[in-house]
């Protein structure tokens, strides 16, 4: 699956991590947990021996102990223990398979295969970052994606507070492809296939740059988990007032994405396009693109 080889973001860096997290990427049942030396590990959430959830058991040092005859595995997935037959060395063939794991953007990755796709570079974006989420939809991540790109829907789900109803119309836009075959107009940016940017640049430069980025990780093909990032130069405003007003606008968008059909986006046709929804179309063909095959129908 091409999918396996792209990084998706499965967790926050700040997520407490006492007990084993069990997660969904990809279709895959995950389990992410932390030894007591503080290293990270991702395993496949199903135990060698009889395929119980790694994630209903418990961390014991550096190894994470099954929830049902105890069987014991490394941060590297190799099982170090087998309480029923003590002093025996168990062969590789018990091991967990185990995954790649990174940090980046105050967020955990994840990769399934050897990862052959950088995490987005944000390095040019302002210092301060706040991030919202993890917000848990029930449709794909690239239905949710579409959505961020889309702006002729503010003045109807966000009327008064991203738009106005008195004035929907769209203003006509350019859509470029940038060298490393993503594209971009004047605001909005592909960073990956589940991911994008978007930089607000009041006309006054004394004005705050703001730019926000959506980091869906796909969890099945009708649900994904998101984060919204924020990268601000506004010194002033409060944490708590940033956030109250992206929760208020994504308490917005949630039903919408979650009553839309069918929940994997469209690439070959079947929904109308008018010309506003030229930044939709120039997705659906980077997806394409990509031979993204996750999520979309
Ligand atoms: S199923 Fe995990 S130890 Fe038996
Ligand atoms: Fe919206």
């Amino acid at each position: 699956m091409i999918e396996h080889s792209w990084w998706w973001p499965v967790a926050l860096v700040n997520d407490p991590m006492e007990q084993p997290q069990a997660l969904q990427l990809l279709g895959e049942r995950l389990v992410l947990w932390q030894a007591s030396s503080g290293q990270r590990s991702l395993l496949t959430d199903r135990c060698p021996h009889r395929g119980a959830r790694l994630s209903m058991g418990q961390v014991r040092g550096d190894a994470l102990q099954c929830p049902y005859h105890g069987w014991r595995f490394g941060s590297n997935g190799q099982c170090v223990a087998i309480p029923a037959q003590p002093g025996f060395t168990p062969p590789v063939s018990s091991s967990a398979c185990r995954h790649h794991l990174m940090e980046a953007h105050g967020l955990i990755w994840a990769a399934l295969a050897e990862p052959a796709h950088p995490v987005p570079d944000l390095a040019a974006l302002p210092a301060r970052r706040l991030i919202y989420g993890p917000f848990d939809v029930a449709t794909s991540a690239p239905r949710a994606v579409e959505n961020f790109l889309d702006t002729a829907h503010f003045a109807f789900v966000h009327e008064g507070w991203l738009g106005d109803a008195e004035h929907p119309e769209v203003p006509g836009y350019e859509v470029g492809h940038t060298q490393d075959g993503a594209w971009v107009d004047y605001r909005y940016e592909v960073l990956s296939p589940y991911s994008a940017l978007l930089t607000k640049q009041g006309e006054d430069p004394a004005m705050a740059q703001d730019s926000y980025v959506i980091w869906a990780c796909p969890q099945s093909p009708g649900s994904c988990r998101l984060w919204f990032a924020q990268y601000t130069t506004d010194t002033e405003t409060a944490d708590d007032v940033l956030r109250d007003f992206q929760l208020a606008i994504f308490a917005q968008d949630q039903p919408i994405l979650e009553s839309q059909e069918p929940k994997t986006l469209p690439l070959s046709g079947g929904e109308a396009m008018s010309a506003a929804d030229r930044l939709s179309a120039a997705y659906r063909r980077y997806l394409k693109a990509c031979g993204i095959g996750f999520g979309v129908s």
